[in-house]
């Protein structure tokens, strides 16, 4: 990378357990065995990755870290705090770390996410999801972070962005201040409306086809997503790629991978993969 170019490291669906002695086994519920259904219930390994992924942004150099959801595995408040001492543990300045929730961090109560920013993660709540609209500056470029996770039974794995949410996206997207570099919109679901009805009530983004139309009108906004647990890039009608998906922390090898982005000619490139 140049001296003093942006470069940015994606890591999404991380899923921590409670790793702290004692917890491991004991906390996990009906909820965590139907959720983890294929995974290893592994609270130990799952740190494990997190810090590697987090160790290997910090050696890349990266400007700014973002954690596109699916932080916890069910939103359980040991895992919570699990994950804020990972992250501290990390060395990398919380205001140079940006959380969003995904689906699974609001299994366990509607409030949990409040309650996290208010509690263990109250070191990250200026740069993370929280207040609407709410962007944040990093150099080269503006990121704006998206709470869309809902309470939901664990049979359901939508996302919600209403009317009110897309409203102030939009005026944001049109906002002449911000548009002078990329605006980086990071949230858990992919912005695409899924191929079937069904599906998209299962596992889609409510207000999708209306977001898809801010991301065509305003070309200096990239969406950074989780979810799908792999690497996306999708090209809109511009012909650049400026829908970014990153693999799954949790369901990497120790080695977890970091998914790169550098800022270049006010334009957001993806820079490969690294672990
Ligand atoms: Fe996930």
């Amino acid at each position: 990378m140049e001296g003093n170019a942006t470069r940015i490291a994606h890591l999404s669906d991380v899923h921590m357990l409670d790793a702290r002695p004692g917890r491991a086994r004991s906390g996990l519920s009906m909820g965590h065995r139907f959720l983890s259904l294929g995974r290893p219930l592994d609270a130990a390994g799952r740190r494990r990755k997190l810090a590697h992924a987090l160790s290997t942004a910090r050696r890349v150099g990266a400007t700014h870290v973002v954690v596109s959801g699916d932080l916890t595995e069910i939103g359980a408040p040991g895992e919570l705090e699990c994950l804020a001492e990972t992250l501290h543990d990390s060395g990398i300045a919380p205001g140079r770390v940006t959380l969003v929730p995904g689906n699974h961090d609001l299994y366990t109560s509607p409030e949990g996410w409040r309650r996290a920013l208010e509690g263990p993660l109250a070191a990250f709540r200026a740069t993370s999801a929280g207040r609407a609209g709410h962007v944040v500056e990093v150099a080269g470029v503006n990121v704006l972070p998206l709470d869309v996770a809902r309470h939901q039974p664990v049979t359901r794995s939508a996302g919600w962005l209403d009317d009110a949410d897309l409203d102030v996206l939009a005026a944001r997207a049109a906002d002449p201040g911000l548009a002078t570099q990329p605006l980086l919109v990071v949230q858990h679901h992919p912005p695409f409306v899924r191929k079937t009805q069904p599906l998209q009530w299962l596992d889609g983004l409510v207000g999708a086809a209306r977001f898809m139309e801010v991301l065509e009108a305003f070309r200096h906004v990239f969406v950074l997503h989780g979810h799908l647990h792999a690497a996306v890039s999708k090209v809109l009608s511009c012909g650049v790629a400026r829908v970014f998906g990153a693999t799954a922390v949790v369901d990497d090898e120790d080695a977890a991978r970091v998914r790169l982005y550098d800022v270049r000619g006010g334009v957001l490139e993806a820079a490969g993969l690294a672990s």
